[in-house]
């Protein structure tokens, strides 16, 4: 192991993930949600990601929000330089990377104060001194009123499932070699242990179960995520003790449908956490409620709430866009509690409203039937629908142009690796300034479309074909030529069948 890895997993590179959570509009819309003062929607911003890991969220923010400044910073050099390339690629001039690690980057002399720092999938996955580090980083480096996103596993909802981790560490740690192999190795060793009925799985029912899921997963994702020395379950309430030391407190989860409490608690829990005054006590409580197991926390360094008429306003003023086709958006969302139905009476109108395009909530009370929902339905039914992941918080139609040439940019060199490679799975939508799921096929066949081939399908085979690659139906991969080409044709359809929600996103 190289000294400066301390004991993080760095001979296998990490997957080339993005996460809506740290894209400023998003991260925007959980403090205006909550009441909190934040940046207006489309303001020039100072962004700053801790361990960006492959760096493509980084890459795909800035391409997407030409206004704001991205600064990320992950140890790993070959991460860095494989962002690095990508930015190169897409010719996106606002993102500038690091292969600092925490400790070093906090003496950076070259950074500006952010207004937000965020860090997915970092903080339980190193050892307390870098915690410590992170924390005066914020600390030093973020604005008065500035935000930060911080994810980690917590407690209780990982206390059964623990051991198991533990299991696969000390197997992988007996084992030597290459991540990899010490992955595969404490996989199967664990499904042995497992196999022998252990009175540990008898009596934790729910850690088998989420072995067997867990076993399926990309290995450098389960390497990065279970196989690091430092594992740490935090509770809420550490995570706001060590925040508070950089003067931050909490404004609420950007899981969005974490705040709607029919959906998360029974009518008994909601009384009892009504009783409950201190907010460190009352988050705790619903972790124990929901028995939660990670959490996507935003920070304030300082909560500034708005008065009333500035709150309507900057509700007035925010912007949505559907990001599934309509007709694809199901009428249920699923909270702690289990399923639950969206009303027909609020939802429907709404959703006939985004169909036709972007919308601010100005625009939508326009509509009297929308209007008539008042004010708590509306704001709760468009809460719901972006927790969900139907609806994105979007930026103004004021700089379109401009995000338009920056996105076709960075999606022309995402879908030119399309060409040799799966890893990029999303494209930057320069109206909601974050990212939309298009895999790899779907690439292709925008390449084919922009490129005015006249046969997509025909195209994305060629590509496949020319490496001796294969489609994969129901886990098997089919063989002949035709088939290949006609499962292309039917997820050719498909696409077509989403490409006016991509179009009114900005990406075909
Ligand atoms: C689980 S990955 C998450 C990456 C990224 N945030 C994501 O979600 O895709 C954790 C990342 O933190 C980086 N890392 C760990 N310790 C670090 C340190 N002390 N300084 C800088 N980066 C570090 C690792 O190289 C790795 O890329």
């Amino acid at each position: 192991m190289s000294s400066w890895t301390s004991g993080y997993v760095a001979d296998l590179g990490y997957t080339h993930g993005f996460y809506r959570e740290l894209v400023p509009e998003l991260l925007r819309f959980v403090a205006l949600a909550k009441g909190t003062r934040a940046p207006a929607s489309g303001a020039p911003l100072t962004y700053c990601e801790l361990g960006c890991g492959q760096g493509f969220s980084a890459n795909l923010i800035a391409a997407a929000n030409p206004h704001v400044e991205v600064y990320a910073t992950d140890f790993n050099p070959a991460q860095i330089a494989g962002a690095q390339a990508l930015a190169r690629e897409a010719g996106t001039p606002n993102v500038h990377f690091f292969d600092h690690a925490f400790a070093e980057f906090l003496e950076e002399p070259g950074l500006p104060q952010f207004d937000m720092i965020c860090l997915h999938g970092i903080y339980s996955w190193i050892a307390a001194e870098h915690r410590a580090t992170i924390v005066e980083f914020v600390r030093r480096k973020l604005k008065p009123g500035g935000l930060a996103y911080v994810s980690y596993n917590c407690l209780p909802g990982w206390s059964a499932a623990a051991p198991m981790r533990h299991l696969m560490v000390q197997h992988a740690k007996s084992a030597g070699g290459p991540t990899t192999a010490r992955v595969e190795g404490a996989l199967g060793f664990v499904e042995r242990v497992l196999g022998t009925e252990a009175a540990y799985f008898k009596q934790n029912p729910v850690a088998g179960p989420r072995f067997e899921k867990l076993k399926g997963q990309n290995r450098a994702y389960l390497a990065h995520e279970y196989f690091n020395e430092a594992w740490t379950l935090l509770y809420f309430s550490d995570v706001a003790r060590e925040m508070g030391e950089a003067k931050l407190s909490y404004v609420g989860s950007a899981a969005l449908l974490e705040h709607i409490d029919a959906i998360n608690l029974s009518d008994d829990q909601q009384k009892l956490m009504a009783e409950i005054v201190d907010p460190v006590l009352r988050e705790t409580v619903r972790d124990y409620m929901i028995n939660q197991q990670f959490r996507r926390d935003v920070f304030a360094k300082g909560t500034v709430s708005y008065d009333s008429v500035t709150y309507r306003n900057a509700w007035g003023d925010t912007r949505f866009a559907l990001s599934t086709p309509r007709e694809d958006v199901p009428m249920k969302v699923n909270g702690a509690r289990g399923e639950a139905n969206l009303q027909p009476e609020s939802y429907e109108p709404l959703l006939a409203a985004f169909a036709s395009g972007p919308k601010t909530v100005r625009d939508l009370v326009a509509d009297p039937t929308i209007a008539a929902l008042g004010w708590a339905r509306l704001t709760q039914a468009l809460a719901v629908l972006v927790g969900a992941g139907h609806l994105q918080p979007s930026l103004p139609e004021k700089g379109l142009g401009e995000r338009r040439k920056r996105t076709q940019a960075f999606n022309r060199a995402v879908c030119e690796r399309a060409r040799g490679s799966a890893d990029l799975a999303f494209l930057a939508s320069p109206v909601t300034g974050g990212g939309v799921t298009v895999d790899r096929f779907q690439q292709l066949f925008l390449l084919a479309r922009a490129d005015k081939i006249d046969d997509p399908a025909a195209f994305a085979w060629s590509v496949l074909n020319g490496q001796g690659q294969r489609l994969v139906r129901d886990g098997k991969p089919i063989e002949s030529p035709e088939e290949n080409l006609a499962e292309l044709r039917t997820r050719f359809e498909a696409f077509e069948k989403r490409l006016p929600v991509l179009q009114q996103l900005g990406i075909a």
